[in-house]
């Protein structure tokens, strides 16, 4: 039998959580969906979908909806894994346009768990039918961040 990597399995059961999230994306303008889910130190899951606005540029990020969430719950430094799909918004559901990552303000986001959590994040970019998920890192992606740790917190 061929080993599964139990960290690809933990971004597989993110993937699934981020595609059910996108079910419910508010994206009337861009129609684009975005699903994410954060993996928390004690295995639990917080979703986050995007929640766009009709002045456009409110519209917030799946990533950044899912960390606020996290943050709400008291829990911003225990965030370890986020899994990401979207693609454009079809009749049944999000249509396949390969794996997407996360935009520069969400990277930047992201860093603000990170360091004040103490560790690197672990990234699995999805394609929205599942065929392709790849792993990162945030330090890959978001290399010699600025945050909290620059300005003495964390
Ligand atoms: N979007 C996200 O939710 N996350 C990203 O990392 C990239 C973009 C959303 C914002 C907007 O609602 C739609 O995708 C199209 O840009």
């Amino acid at each position: 039998m061929a080993e599964v990597a139990l960290e690809d399995v933990a971004g597989r059961v993110l993937v699934e959580h981020a595609l059910e999230a996108a079910r419910n994306a508010h994206a009337p303008y861009s129609k684009f969906g975005v699903g994410a889910a954060l993996l928390l130190t004690d295995g639990s899951i917080i979703p986050g979908t995007n929640f766009e606005n009709a002045s456009y540029g409110l519209s917030l990020c799946a990533e950044t909806v899912a960390l606020a969430t996290a943050n709400a719950a008291g829990r911003l430094r225990d965030v370890v894994a986020v899994g990401i799909v979207g693609g454009s918004i079809g009749p049944a559901g999000l249509i396949d346009q390969g794996p997407i990552y996360p935009c520069g303000r969400c990277r930047q986001v992201l860093n603000e768990a990170a360091q004040m959590g103490d560790r690197d994040l672990v990234i699995y970019c999805a394609s929205a039918d599942g065929s392709v998920m790849r792993r990162h890192t945030l330090s890959e992606l978001l290399p010699h961040a600025f945050g909290p740790g620059d300005l003495g917190i964390g």
